[in-house]
This record gives structure tokens, C-alpha cells and sequence, in this order.
């Protein structure tokens, strides 16, 4: 299995994503043979995907292929985006009563006729693998056992590679989303760090990010961090994904201006290749959990670091 951590020429480290997937993806392959032995049946994840948007098309196949290479069945709705919002909840409530679906997902954004927080709050949330329902959200907030949201679990599992135990340590969240701001700096805090949730109001973002020893930044502003907002030695995990043209070229950036952050980082995520392949890893993990739970298993061994972490 190749290295997490990898030296760059600058001194810092880079936080290689696609290698942090590879193996949280082996232990959710391994937590899944424990379960299919147990269950008598693959743990099995349902996809549901409205409409055409590359994008989502994109990590829908992505997720597919990865379910069915850790040993999972993956279940697959391919809805027309003229799809009525009674029929998405309709299939909703028929993959909650399905006794063999052990997660379910519904690919966001939903086409704008659809109420989004409806259709989410119509998942079973011992289905939610995705940890945005609001009992999901509860459970976080109370520290109570539930699932977690996959994007910024990636981002705590991340940092702890570099860094181990993070007690104590001072994080700055950037981006106050549902899906990753608000439920990161719970799971920070749930990390025993320090946390300021900053946003696009906090009143001089440079100065707050200079005091964070780990900064997340979480807005999809690309290369809106600049290098000297960084504390020297700082763990940067940059959760933007920002398409943009240079010289009649598309290429992926970041929240985070790398080539100036990395002089000062200690650890560094690169975009692409960083938090973003971690979504999917924690997905499956989740996928796991939920089967296991589901079952009334106890959670697979091989998953007890990366969910007891
Ligand atoms: N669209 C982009 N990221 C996500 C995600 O993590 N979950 C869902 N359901 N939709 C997304």
C-alpha cells in the first residue's frame, strides 16, 4: 500500500487522499466479507440520482464502482429530471422498507421542483449513510452514536494521519454548509480540538486563520486562502473543488492557493487528490456501519479505528 505522507521539496507533507481512500476502502472491503458471512448477504448501498448533471454523474459512477469493488451490492436509481418530488419519496419509502438495503443516498443537488430537505428527511436514518437527516444531525450534536457525514469524517481522518491525536490543537473550519462547515467542526470537536466555525462574514478571515493549527477551508472560492493566512507548520486540509479556465484550459483548484500555502504548511492536501476521494471511502464505511448496526452487530473490527477514532 503506498504512503499516506509523502515528503515535498518545499518540507512540508503532502496528505496524498488517494492513498488515505485505498486503505480506509481496504478495511471497509474487509469489514464487508465479516458482514456477508454474518448477514448472509453483501451489505448492499442504494443510489438515487434525478437528472443529468455531469457532476453528479461523475461521483455516482464513482461510487458505484468503488461499492462493488469492496465486496458490497450496489443498488442503482437513474431517475428523469422531470421526476415528481411524490415519486422520489415514493422510491424513498419502498428502499427504507426494503429489508436488504442497508444505506441509502440521494444525489445532490436535486432539480430545483424537488424539496431536497423533504426527500432527505424521508430517509430511514438508521439508512442514512450520508448523515444529513436531521436526527443524523442531532445524534452528532448530542455526541450520541449515529452516522456521520462522509466528506468531513474524510477531513478529521486526514488530519489524524498527520497528526494523531488532535486534543488541544486549534482548528478553523471555514464555510458554515450543511454538508461539511457545520458538521466538521462538531467532529473537530469531537476530537477534543478548539474550534472556530469562520464564514464569509467573519470579520478579518485572514487573522482568524493565522491561529489555527489546522485549517479547513470549505467554501468553493478557489484560491481564496492565501499562503501568508498560515500559521508556519500548519496541517491544511482543503475541502474546495473548483473547476476554473486559465489559458483556454480547465484544471481543478482548491479553496487554498497551494503553491503559496505549501511554504508555509507543515501537512497539505493537494486538489485534486486530497479530501475528495475520501467521501466515497467514508461512504462505504458508513454503508458498513449501518449494515452492522442494522443487524444488531456489533461494528466490524477492521472499521473500530477509523469510526472509534
Ligand atoms: N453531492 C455532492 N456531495 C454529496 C454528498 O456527499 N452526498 C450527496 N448525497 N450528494 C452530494
Amino acid at each position: 500500500m503506498s504512503e499516506i505522507l509523502t515528503p515535498h521539496d518545499s518540507g512540508a507533507m503532502l496528505i496524498d487522499g488517494k492513498a488515505g481512500a485505498a486503505a480506509v476502502d481496504a478495511a471497509a472491503r474487509a469489514a464487508a466479507a465479516e458482514l456477508a458471512g454474518a448477514l448472509g448477504r453483501q451489505p448492499a448501498l442504494a443510489v438515487v440520482l434525478v437528472g443529468e448533471d455531469p457532476a453528479s454523474q461523475v461521483y455516482v459512477r464513482n461510487k458505484i464502482r468503488r461499492t462493488e469493488a469492496a465486496g458490497m451490492r450496489s443498488i442503482e436509481h437513474r431517475l428523469p429530471a422531470e421526476t415528481t418530488e411524490h415519486d422520489l419519496l415514493t422510491l424513498v419509502a419502498a428502499l427504507n422498507a426494503d429489508d436488504g438495503v442497508d444505506g441509502i443516498l440521494v444525489q445532490l443537488p436535486l432539480p430545483a421542483h424537488i424539496d431536497a430537505r423533504l426527500v432527505v428527511e424521508s430517509i430511514d436514518p438508521a439508512k442514512d449513510v450520508d448523515g444529513l437527516t436531521a436526527r443524523s444531525a442531532g445524534a452528532l450534536v448530542q455526541g450520541a452514536p449515529g452516522l456521520r457525514p462522509c466528506t468531513p469524517s474524510g477531513c478529521v481522518w486526514l488530519a489524524r494521519q498527520a497528526l494523531g491525536d488532535l486534543t488541544g490543537k486549534s482548528v478553523v473550519v471555514i464555510g458554515r454548509s450543511i454538508l461539511v462547515g457545520k458538521p466538521a467542526a462538531l467532529l473537530f470537536l469531537e476530537q477534543n480540538c478548539t474550534v472556530t466555525l469562520a464564514h464569509s462574514r467573519t470579520a478579518d478571515l485572514a487573522k482568524v486563520c493565522a491561529g489555527a493549527d489546522i485549517l479547513v477551508p470549505a467554501v468553493g472560492r478557489p484560491e481564496m486562502v492565501r499562503g501568508d493566512w498560515i500559521k508556519p507548520g500548519a496541517t491544511v486540509i482543503d475541502v474546495g473543488i473548483n473547476r476554473v479556465e486559465a489559458d483556454g484550459k480547465a484544471r481543478l483548484v482548491g479553496d487554498v492557493a497551494f503553491d503559496e500555502a505549501i511554504e508555509s504548511a507543515g501537512f497539505i492536501t493537494p486538489v485534486p487528490g486530497g479530501v475528495g476521494p475520501m467521501t466515497i471511502a467514508m461512504l462505504l464505511v458508513n454503508t458498513c456501519a449501518a449494515a452492522a448496526a442494522r443487524a444488531g452487530l456489533s461494528t466490524p473490527n477492521a472499521l473500530s479505528d477509523i469510526l472509534g477514532g
